[in-house]
């Protein structure tokens, strides 16, 4: 069989409008603009309104890459969504999105491994594909922590947003896709960033909302530690497998939790300002929406194009980390999207135009044109079938 590569032939975001800057914290929490922009690189971030959840955002992603990939979603071999923070904790988000694309019938799975959750869902479909299982896999990475946090928490009200981003991969005989990746996790740090209620743990319960267990609790100062540990030893990694240099990368796209956390990771490997992308100023942490968004953000501007080679790096909840060297391609393969054709006659065709295309002076006349062509044909079916008899 000849190698199956998994190109990445389509993204999407979906941000929902409504935006709470740094100003509007400023008036209900104890903190200033000054402190959270110079501490986090943040000055605003998206929130939904009532009426969006995860899934919209899911799907609304989703629908954009699949145009963007010219993929219909009844081609896909597999749906993966990547969130931490889904509608429901039954049934998976990923059935719904499944459904709601129109999917029909198509494999659908949910996978949990906090940020890093998008860059882990890559990994899987390039399996899916490179096995030759799946031609077409759409991986989204979903989030929504704005109904999970504490907005009387100064420590973590101001860190994050909600969002969604998906790109599609689709097999190809070209070197291309994820070229080399690292996934890793040290669940020794769990206690440091997490939503203790609500599991099987703490089941929900009056005791668990007045202690307020259903939100996210963070160790700031320990992530931070943490992911200045791994974060650029995980892009070094995945720089080494694939066999090039931090030299050859044309655009760095890091999960972006803090300015101060990417500029590290950057710094580390050797990797100019100029080639790392950075827009948590506008959105906040999306967690495992961060990467998709940027990246479609990265491809808006004109950043970067077919053909380039992209570092991405991430950490998160679990502890969690991963690092990915992708090569973007075009489609490869690209599966129009099928329209409903009803083929008629060219004979009955031309009347029917000028049907159409006659005012309604001229129907009348039409009208009488197209029943006598179809009298006619009728008259000579009557007659082919008397003959053959
Ligand atoms: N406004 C003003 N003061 C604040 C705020 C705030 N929003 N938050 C904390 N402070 C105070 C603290 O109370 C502390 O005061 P103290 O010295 O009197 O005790 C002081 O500021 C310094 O607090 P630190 O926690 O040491 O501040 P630090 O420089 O570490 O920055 C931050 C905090 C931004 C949270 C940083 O630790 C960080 O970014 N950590 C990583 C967090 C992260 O990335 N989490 C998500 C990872 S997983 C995912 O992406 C879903």
């Amino acid at each position: 069989m000849a190698q199956r590569y998994a190109n990445i032939v389509g993204w999407g975001k979906y941000v929902p409008s409504r935006v709470i800057t740094n100003a509007d914290l400023e008036k209900t929490l104890d903190t200033s603009d000054e402190w959270i922009f110079t501490r986090t690189g943040i000055r605003q971030r998206h929130v939904v309104s009532p009426g969006e959840n995860t899934s919209t955002m899911a799907i609304g992603a989703a629908k954009e890459a699949l145009e963007s990939a010219r993929v219909h979603a009844r081609d896909l071999g597999l749906i993966i969504v990547a969130t931490s923070s889904p509608d429901y904790l039954t049934p998976p988000i990923s059935s719904q999105v499944q459904h709601a694309l129109g999917a029909k019938d198509v494999g659908a799975f949910t996978l949990v491994a906090g940020c890093p959750g998008f860059v882990y869902g890559l990994v899987t479909a390039q399996q899916f594909i490179a096995t030759g299982s799946c031609d077409n896999v759409l991986v989204i990475g979903a989030e929504l922590i704005s109904r999970f946090t504490d907005w009387n928490d100064r420590t973590t009200a101001v860190l994050f947003g909600d969002g969604a981003g998906a790109a599609v991969l689709q097999v190809s005989d070209k070197p291309s896709g994820v070229l080399s990746f690292v996934l890793g996790s040290d669940g020794s740090g769990a206690e440091h960033l997490i939503l203790p209620g609500g599991g099987t743990v703490s089941p929900p319960s009056q005791e668990v909302l007045d202690q307020g267990l259903h939100y996210l609790r963070m160790n700031g100062r320990q992530v931070f530690r943490f992911a200045t540990r791994v974060l650029g030893k995980a892009l070094r990694q995945a720089i080494q497998q694939a066999g090039i240099t931090a030299d050859d990368i044309d655009l760095f796209v890091p999960h972006q939790a803090n300015a101060r956390i990417i500029e590290s990771a950057a710094r580390y490997v050797g990797l100019p300002r100029e080639k790392v992308f950075v827009n948590i100023e506008r959105y906040g942490n999306t967690s495992a929406a961060s990467i998709p968004i940027a990246m479609c953000e990265a491809l808006e501007q004109g950043l970067i194009k077919a053909g380039d080679k992209v570092g991405f790096v991430t950490f998160g909840a679990g502890l969690t980390w991963a690092s990915a060297i992708v090569e973007l391609g075009e489609p490869s393969m690209p599966t129009p999207i099928r329209r409903t054709r009803i083929s008629l006659p060219s004979r009955l065709i031309e009347p029917i135009t000028r049907v159409t295309r006659t005012t309604s002076a001229g129907f009348t006349k039409a009208l009488a044109g197209f029943l006598a062509l179809f009298t006619a044909l009728r008259g000579r079916a009557t007659e082919r079938r008397e003959e053959d008899s």
